[in-house]
């Protein structure tokens, strides 16, 4: 395999960074998580106090990830962030997994984590209308999503490898939330925007 740039995407909980650390020790890649990237670098511009969320400078933070991934032209690089694939230049992308979670399972998972109600939709709205998911096939080639509903870390890491090494497994659209939700009678209860 060469070597790739890879971004993984998905809305916030859905196990970015646990499948990022997996993969990034299965590649012996390096890893560049943008939260802390942004912080560690200083590219905010400040704090939406109403959404509960920092402000990225997205010029900035686009231009330095450029300079970085050049630098580390001779690795694997992982790059985990909701919004990797808007701030990534596309022409230094290789590969883009976007994953995936059935909203019900997602709800779980940002009630454990303890997430704020807002919070909460906002996210289920995002997961339920695919919009990591059109975010990247806006601005990337090679977008591939993973369903990680039920499945253990390593069987994600495991179907991203077996993508990787056979491209022809890359494949997106195949996710429909919206229509799952409303099959069971459950639009409202998820969908509140
Ligand atoms: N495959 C999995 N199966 C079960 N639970 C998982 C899986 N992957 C991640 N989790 C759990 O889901 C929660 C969120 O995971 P993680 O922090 O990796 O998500 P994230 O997408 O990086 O979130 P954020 O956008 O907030 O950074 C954690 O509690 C984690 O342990
Ligand atoms: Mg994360």
């Amino acid at each position: 395999m060469q070597k790739q740039v890879i971004l993984i995407t998905g809305t916030p909980c859905v196990g970015k960074t646990t499948t990022s650390k997996l993969l990034t020790e299965k590649l012996s890649a390096e890893y560049i998580n943008l939260t802390e990237y942004v912080k560690v670098n200083n590219l905010t511009l400040g704090e939406d106090k109403q959404r509960q969320t920092t402000i990225v400078n997205e010029k900035a933070l686009t231009e330095k990830l450029a300079e970085t991934i050049v630098q580390l032209e001779k690795e694997n690089i992982v790059v985990d962030g909701h919004f990797a694939a808007s701030v990534t230049p596309a022409d230094l992308v290789d590969y883009v997994f976007v994953l995936r979670r059935n909203p019900k399972e997602l709800k779980q998972l940002m009630l454990k984590s303890g997430f704020s109600e807002s919070k909460i939709y906002e996210n289920l709205a995002a997961e339920i209308l695919d919009t990591c998911l059109v975010e990247a096939l806006q601005t990337q080639k090679n977008v591939c999503e993973i369903d990680v509903t039920g499945k253990n870390v390593e069987n994600v890491v495991k179907e991203i490898v077996d993508a990787l090494d056979n491209p022809k497994k890359c494949v997106s659209g195949f996710v429909d939330w919206l229509g799952l939700l409303e099959n069971e009678g459950l639009t409202d209860e998820y969908l509140k925007i």
